[in-house]
Protein backbone atom coordinates (compact mmCIF):
# COMPACT_ATOMS: atom_id res chain seq x y z
CA UNK A 1 0.00 0.00 0.00
CA UNK A 2 1.33 3.55 -0.31
CA UNK A 3 -0.56 7.24 -0.31
CA UNK A 4 0.61 10.12 -2.46
CA UNK A 5 -0.24 13.76 -1.48
CA UNK A 6 0.83 16.91 -2.62
CA UNK A 7 -1.63 19.21 -2.64
CA UNK A 8 0.45 22.60 -3.67
CA UNK A 9 0.16 23.34 -7.27
CA UNK A 10 3.39 24.52 -9.34
CA UNK A 11 3.35 26.84 -11.92
CA UNK A 12 6.72 26.86 -13.59
CA UNK A 13 8.17 29.13 -16.40
CA UNK A 14 9.54 32.39 -16.85
CA UNK A 15 7.47 35.43 -15.78
CA UNK A 16 5.12 32.90 -13.39
CA UNK A 17 4.72 35.47 -11.05
CA UNK A 18 3.78 38.44 -13.03
CA UNK A 19 1.51 36.36 -15.21
CA UNK A 20 -0.05 34.71 -12.52
CA UNK A 21 -1.50 37.20 -9.59
CA UNK A 22 -4.95 35.10 -9.03
CA UNK A 23 -2.55 32.21 -8.29
CA UNK A 24 -0.38 35.27 -5.55
CA UNK A 25 -3.03 36.72 -3.94
CA UNK A 26 -4.57 34.45 -1.71
CA UNK A 27 -6.18 36.83 0.87
CA UNK A 28 -6.25 40.51 1.60
CA UNK A 29 -3.28 41.98 2.93
CA UNK A 30 -0.08 40.39 2.52
CA UNK A 31 3.04 39.50 4.43
CA UNK A 32 6.02 38.79 2.48
CA UNK A 33 8.40 36.84 4.41
CA UNK A 34 11.94 36.70 3.01
CA UNK A 35 16.13 37.06 4.23
CA UNK A 36 17.81 39.92 4.38
CA UNK A 37 18.80 39.61 0.36
CA UNK A 38 17.59 36.79 -1.21
CA UNK A 39 14.19 38.31 -2.42
CA UNK A 40 15.80 41.30 -3.80
CA UNK A 41 18.98 40.14 -5.53
CA UNK A 42 16.57 37.31 -7.45
CA UNK A 43 14.41 40.26 -8.60
CA UNK A 44 11.71 37.97 -7.46
CA UNK A 45 10.42 40.83 -4.23
CA UNK A 46 10.37 43.46 -7.31
CA UNK A 47 7.83 41.09 -9.17
CA UNK A 48 5.85 40.35 -6.27
CA UNK A 49 5.45 43.87 -5.03
CA UNK A 50 4.65 45.02 -8.27
CA UNK A 51 1.70 42.57 -8.35
CA UNK A 52 0.23 43.97 -4.84
CA UNK A 53 0.25 46.86 -5.84
CA UNK A 54 -1.12 46.57 -9.50
CA UNK A 55 -3.99 44.93 -7.30
CA UNK A 56 -4.08 47.27 -4.62
CA UNK A 57 -3.77 44.70 -1.86
CA UNK A 58 -1.56 45.83 1.26
CA UNK A 59 1.72 44.33 1.99
CA UNK A 60 4.20 44.27 4.76
CA UNK A 61 7.68 43.15 4.28
CA UNK A 62 9.40 40.71 6.56
CA UNK A 63 13.10 40.33 5.76
CA UNK A 64 14.85 39.59 8.85
CA UNK A 65 14.70 35.43 8.24
CA UNK A 66 18.41 34.68 8.98
CA UNK A 67 20.18 31.25 7.19
CA UNK A 68 19.17 28.49 9.78
CA UNK A 69 15.81 29.90 11.45
CA UNK A 70 15.44 30.09 15.31
CA UNK A 71 12.64 29.04 17.07
CA UNK A 72 12.60 32.55 18.93
CA UNK A 73 12.62 34.01 16.08
CA UNK A 74 9.65 32.63 14.40
CA UNK A 75 7.31 33.65 17.22
CA UNK A 76 9.05 37.64 16.52
CA UNK A 77 7.62 36.56 12.83
CA UNK A 78 4.30 35.36 14.32
CA UNK A 79 3.78 38.69 16.42
CA UNK A 80 4.83 40.59 13.42
CA UNK A 81 2.24 39.03 11.08
CA UNK A 82 -0.59 39.77 13.80
CA UNK A 83 0.12 43.29 14.26
CA UNK A 84 0.18 43.88 10.11
CA UNK A 85 -3.16 41.51 10.47
CA UNK A 86 -1.73 39.95 7.46
CA UNK A 87 -4.12 37.10 5.88
CA UNK A 88 -1.69 35.24 4.05
CA UNK A 89 2.29 34.52 3.94
CA UNK A 90 4.10 35.05 0.43
CA UNK A 91 7.11 33.43 1.06
CA UNK A 92 10.51 34.34 -1.12
CA UNK A 93 14.05 32.65 -0.92
CA UNK A 94 15.79 29.85 -0.33
CA UNK A 95 15.18 26.80 2.22
CA UNK A 96 15.04 29.24 5.25
CA UNK A 97 12.89 31.44 4.08
CA UNK A 98 10.52 29.30 3.31
CA UNK A 99 11.27 27.08 6.35
CA UNK A 100 10.66 30.44 8.12
CA UNK A 101 7.10 31.33 6.76
CA UNK A 102 5.80 27.92 7.82
CA UNK A 103 6.55 28.26 11.55
CA UNK A 104 5.85 32.21 10.93
CA UNK A 105 2.26 31.23 10.06
CA UNK A 106 1.81 28.90 12.68
CA UNK A 107 3.03 31.38 15.47
CA UNK A 108 0.43 34.25 13.97
CA UNK A 109 -2.78 32.26 14.56
CA UNK A 110 -1.61 30.27 17.46
CA UNK A 111 -0.22 32.98 20.27
CA UNK A 112 2.58 31.72 22.46
CA UNK A 113 0.94 31.54 25.91
CA UNK A 114 -0.15 29.06 29.02
CA UNK A 115 -1.58 26.77 26.43
CA UNK A 116 0.60 26.80 23.59
CA UNK A 117 4.25 27.05 24.53
CA UNK A 118 6.80 27.40 21.64
CA UNK A 119 8.33 23.90 21.07
CA UNK A 120 4.58 22.63 20.87
CA UNK A 121 4.68 23.63 17.40
CA UNK A 122 6.95 20.49 16.64
CA UNK A 123 3.59 18.24 17.84
CA UNK A 124 1.98 19.22 13.91
CA UNK A 125 -1.26 20.02 15.84
CA UNK A 126 -2.60 23.28 16.37
CA UNK A 127 -5.86 24.62 17.42
CA UNK A 128 -6.05 27.31 14.59
CA UNK A 129 -4.76 26.51 10.69
CA UNK A 130 -1.36 28.45 10.00
CA UNK A 131 -1.98 31.57 7.21
CA UNK A 132 -2.57 30.37 3.87
CA UNK A 133 0.78 30.37 2.42
CA UNK A 134 2.05 31.21 -1.85
CA UNK A 135 6.10 30.06 -2.42
CA UNK A 136 8.62 31.78 -4.24
CA UNK A 137 11.97 30.12 -4.10
CA UNK A 138 14.73 31.59 -5.12
CA UNK A 139 17.52 28.15 -4.93
CA UNK A 140 17.08 24.78 -6.27
CA UNK A 141 17.69 22.87 -3.56
CA UNK A 142 15.95 22.33 -0.53
CA UNK A 143 11.97 21.56 -2.37
CA UNK A 144 10.03 23.08 0.78
CA UNK A 145 8.24 24.99 -1.90
CA UNK A 146 6.14 21.39 -1.89
CA UNK A 147 7.20 19.83 1.24
CA UNK A 148 5.01 19.74 4.26
CA UNK A 149 8.11 20.46 6.40
CA UNK A 150 10.09 23.00 8.60
CA UNK A 151 13.46 22.90 9.77
CA UNK A 152 13.89 24.60 13.01
CA UNK A 153 16.97 25.26 14.99
CA UNK A 154 17.00 24.69 18.35
CA UNK A 155 20.14 26.01 20.11
CA UNK A 156 19.56 24.21 23.29
CA UNK A 157 20.03 20.63 21.60
CA UNK A 158 22.77 22.07 19.33
CA UNK A 159 20.86 21.08 16.39
CA UNK A 160 17.78 20.82 14.26
CA UNK A 161 14.58 19.99 14.24
CA UNK A 162 11.74 19.95 11.99
CA UNK A 163 7.84 19.79 12.13
CA UNK A 164 5.40 19.17 9.39
CA UNK A 165 1.46 19.99 8.88
CA UNK A 166 -0.32 18.96 5.92
CA UNK A 167 -1.81 22.95 6.19
CA UNK A 168 1.74 23.92 5.90
CA UNK A 169 1.99 22.62 2.49
CA UNK A 170 1.92 26.31 0.22
CA UNK A 171 -1.35 26.55 -2.24
CA UNK A 172 1.26 27.47 -4.32
CA UNK A 173 4.94 27.41 -5.60
CA UNK A 174 5.96 29.44 -8.32
CA UNK A 175 9.30 28.16 -10.29
CA UNK A 176 11.18 30.66 -12.38
CA UNK A 177 14.93 30.49 -13.71
CA UNK A 178 15.36 33.94 -14.07
CA UNK A 179 15.09 34.08 -9.58
CA UNK A 180 18.24 31.73 -9.29
CA UNK A 181 20.28 32.55 -12.82
CA UNK A 182 22.22 35.19 -10.97
CA UNK A 183 22.93 32.83 -7.42
CA UNK A 184 26.74 32.48 -6.91
CA UNK A 185 27.85 29.63 -9.04
CA UNK A 186 28.99 27.51 -5.18
CA UNK A 187 25.50 28.47 -4.05
CA UNK A 188 24.12 26.90 -7.34
CA UNK A 189 26.11 23.70 -6.73
CA UNK A 190 25.40 23.45 -3.20
CA UNK A 191 21.85 23.39 -3.29
CA UNK A 192 21.53 21.15 -6.50
CA UNK A 193 23.67 18.51 -4.37
CA UNK A 194 21.41 18.90 -1.75
CA UNK A 195 18.20 18.32 -4.06
CA UNK A 196 19.93 15.44 -5.82
CA UNK A 197 20.17 13.80 -1.81
CA UNK A 198 16.39 14.55 -1.54
CA UNK A 199 16.41 11.91 -4.51
CA UNK A 200 18.79 9.72 -3.99
CA UNK A 201 17.86 9.24 0.29
CA UNK A 202 14.08 9.01 -0.97
CA UNK A 203 15.01 6.15 -3.64
CA UNK A 204 16.60 4.39 -1.96
CA UNK A 205 14.31 4.91 1.29
CA UNK A 206 12.88 2.24 3.43
CA UNK A 207 9.58 4.51 2.85
CA UNK A 208 10.08 4.59 -0.58
CA UNK A 209 7.13 3.77 -3.09
CA UNK A 210 6.45 2.72 -6.81
CA UNK A 211 4.98 6.92 -6.95
CA UNK A 212 8.56 8.33 -5.15
CA UNK A 213 10.55 6.39 -7.41
CA UNK A 214 9.13 7.13 -10.49
CA UNK A 215 9.95 11.02 -8.96
CA UNK A 216 12.83 10.48 -8.09
CA UNK A 217 14.49 8.95 -10.79
CA UNK A 218 12.81 11.88 -13.22
CA UNK A 219 14.68 14.32 -11.09
CA UNK A 220 17.80 12.57 -11.18
CA UNK A 221 17.85 12.52 -14.94
CA UNK A 222 16.83 16.04 -14.82
CA UNK A 223 20.09 17.04 -12.84
CA UNK A 224 22.19 14.67 -14.59
CA UNK A 225 21.76 16.68 -17.49
CA UNK A 226 23.07 19.72 -15.96
CA UNK A 227 26.02 18.27 -14.98
CA UNK A 228 28.30 19.66 -16.98
CA UNK A 229 26.67 23.04 -16.70
CA UNK A 230 27.43 23.17 -12.91
CA UNK A 231 30.43 22.01 -12.81
CA UNK A 232 31.58 25.00 -15.94
CA UNK A 233 29.25 27.39 -14.16
CA UNK A 234 27.49 27.81 -17.41
CA UNK A 235 23.94 27.32 -16.32
CA UNK A 236 21.17 29.16 -18.68
CA UNK A 237 18.10 30.00 -18.01
CA UNK A 238 16.85 26.50 -19.38
CA UNK A 239 18.72 25.13 -16.89
CA UNK A 240 18.03 27.02 -14.29
CA UNK A 241 14.20 26.48 -14.96
CA UNK A 242 14.73 22.52 -15.21
CA UNK A 243 16.44 22.39 -11.98
CA UNK A 244 14.02 23.96 -10.03
CA UNK A 245 11.72 21.51 -11.33
CA UNK A 246 14.37 18.64 -10.13
CA UNK A 247 14.16 20.62 -6.89
CA UNK A 248 10.58 19.99 -6.25
CA UNK A 249 10.60 16.85 -6.90
CA UNK A 250 13.14 16.28 -4.44
CA UNK A 251 10.91 17.88 -2.13
CA UNK A 252 7.66 16.03 -3.40
CA UNK A 253 9.59 13.11 -2.92
CA UNK A 254 11.08 13.53 0.70
CA UNK A 255 7.16 14.72 1.24
CA UNK A 256 6.23 10.98 1.47
CA UNK A 257 9.63 9.18 1.96
CA UNK A 258 11.62 11.68 4.29
CA UNK A 259 15.28 11.56 4.65
CA UNK A 260 18.09 9.22 5.78
CA UNK A 261 21.55 10.04 8.17
CA UNK A 262 22.53 11.88 4.99
CA UNK A 263 20.19 14.56 6.42
CA UNK A 264 20.77 13.88 9.82
CA UNK A 265 24.59 13.45 10.16
CA UNK A 266 24.52 16.75 7.79
CA UNK A 267 22.82 18.85 9.96
CA UNK A 268 25.90 18.80 12.71
CA UNK A 269 28.57 20.00 10.19
CA UNK A 270 26.17 22.98 9.35
CA UNK A 271 25.07 23.88 13.14
CA UNK A 272 28.79 23.59 14.42
CA UNK A 273 31.01 24.12 11.22
CA UNK A 274 28.52 26.78 9.43
CA UNK A 275 29.12 24.31 6.43
CA UNK A 276 26.32 24.96 3.89
CA UNK A 277 23.66 22.28 3.98
CA UNK A 278 23.72 20.69 0.37
CA UNK A 279 27.37 20.55 0.75
CA UNK A 280 27.48 18.92 4.10
CA UNK A 281 24.69 16.21 2.33
CA UNK A 282 27.93 16.38 -0.72
CA UNK A 283 30.06 14.98 1.77
CA UNK A 284 28.40 12.91 3.34
CA UNK A 285 26.32 10.78 0.41
CA UNK A 286 28.83 8.43 -1.23
CA UNK A 287 29.80 6.84 1.86
CA UNK A 288 26.29 6.45 2.39
CA UNK A 289 25.08 5.20 -0.41
CA UNK A 290 28.56 2.66 -0.29
CA UNK A 291 26.23 0.38 2.09
CA UNK A 292 23.12 0.70 -0.21
CA UNK A 293 22.07 -2.21 -2.25
CA UNK A 294 23.65 -2.12 -5.74
CA UNK A 295 20.32 -2.51 -8.18
CA UNK A 296 19.34 0.57 -6.42
CA UNK A 297 22.22 2.40 -6.56
CA UNK A 298 22.96 1.72 -10.41
CA UNK A 299 19.41 3.05 -10.96
CA UNK A 300 20.40 6.39 -9.34
CA UNK A 301 23.78 6.50 -11.76
CA UNK A 302 22.21 5.40 -14.46
CA UNK A 303 19.59 8.01 -14.26
CA UNK A 304 22.42 10.73 -13.55
CA UNK A 305 24.39 9.63 -16.38
CA UNK A 306 26.96 8.78 -14.23
CA UNK A 307 29.12 5.40 -14.87
CA UNK A 308 30.25 4.45 -11.47
CA UNK A 309 30.09 5.19 -7.55
CA UNK A 310 33.86 5.99 -7.66
CA UNK A 311 32.75 8.79 -10.83
CA UNK A 312 29.97 10.27 -8.52
CA UNK A 313 32.72 10.70 -5.72
CA UNK A 314 35.05 12.42 -7.45
CA UNK A 315 32.45 14.65 -9.63
CA UNK A 316 31.28 15.65 -6.12
CA UNK A 317 35.04 16.10 -4.55
CA UNK A 318 35.49 18.83 -7.94
CA UNK A 319 32.34 20.62 -7.28
CA UNK A 320 32.07 20.63 -3.15
CA UNK A 321 35.79 22.10 -1.94
CA UNK A 322 36.78 21.34 1.37
CA UNK A 323 36.37 24.53 3.43
CA UNK A 324 37.98 23.50 6.69
CA UNK A 325 39.55 20.02 8.19
CA UNK A 326 38.09 17.83 10.92
CA UNK A 327 39.10 15.85 13.84
CA UNK A 328 38.05 12.50 15.51
CA UNK A 329 36.75 14.49 18.64
CA UNK A 330 34.40 16.50 17.37
CA UNK A 331 32.93 13.82 15.35
CA UNK A 332 32.71 11.46 17.90
CA UNK A 333 30.60 13.98 19.52
CA UNK A 334 28.39 14.53 16.67
CA UNK A 335 27.70 10.75 16.56
CA UNK A 336 26.16 11.04 19.55
CA UNK A 337 22.92 13.75 18.55
CA UNK A 338 22.77 12.26 15.10
CA UNK A 339 22.65 8.79 16.13
CA UNK A 340 18.68 9.89 17.83
CA UNK A 341 17.44 11.34 14.97
CA UNK A 342 14.14 10.26 13.30
CA UNK A 343 15.32 9.31 9.93
CA UNK A 344 17.83 7.08 11.13
CA UNK A 345 15.20 4.28 10.74
CA UNK A 346 14.34 5.12 7.14
CA UNK A 347 17.47 4.02 5.91
CA UNK A 348 17.65 0.99 4.44
CA UNK A 349 19.95 -1.04 6.65
CA UNK A 350 20.50 -1.00 10.22
CA UNK A 351 22.81 2.22 11.52
CA UNK A 352 24.79 2.06 14.56
CA UNK A 353 26.62 4.77 16.37
CA UNK A 354 29.57 2.62 15.11
CA UNK A 355 28.90 3.35 11.52
CA UNK A 356 27.86 6.86 11.37
CA UNK A 357 31.69 7.47 13.20
CA UNK A 358 32.97 5.20 10.13
CA UNK A 359 30.99 7.02 8.15
CA UNK A 360 32.14 10.38 9.27
CA UNK A 361 35.44 9.53 9.38
CA UNK A 362 35.69 7.90 5.87
CA UNK A 363 34.18 11.48 4.60
CA UNK A 364 35.91 13.89 6.48
CA UNK A 365 39.44 12.77 7.11
FE1 LIG B 1 18.09 18.97 2.35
Amino acid sequence: MFKFHMPTKVIVGENCVTTNPQELIIGTRALIVTGKSSGKKSGALDDVISVLENEKIPYHVYDKVENNPEINDMIKGGIFARECQADFIISIGGGSPMDAAKAIGVYATNEVNEGFQPYDIFTGKYKNKPLPMVAIPTTSGTGSEVTPYSILTLHKEKTKRSFSCVDCFFKTAFLDGRYTISLPLQVARNTAVDAMCHLIEGYTNKKASPSSDYMALEGLRIIGKHLNALENGNLDINACTELLWASSLGGIVISQTGTTIVHSMGYALTYFCDIPHGMANGYLVYEYLKRVDSVRVSNCLCALGIKSLENFKEYLKKILPRVRNFNEKEIIDWSEISIKARNVASCPYEVTREMEIEIYKSSLM
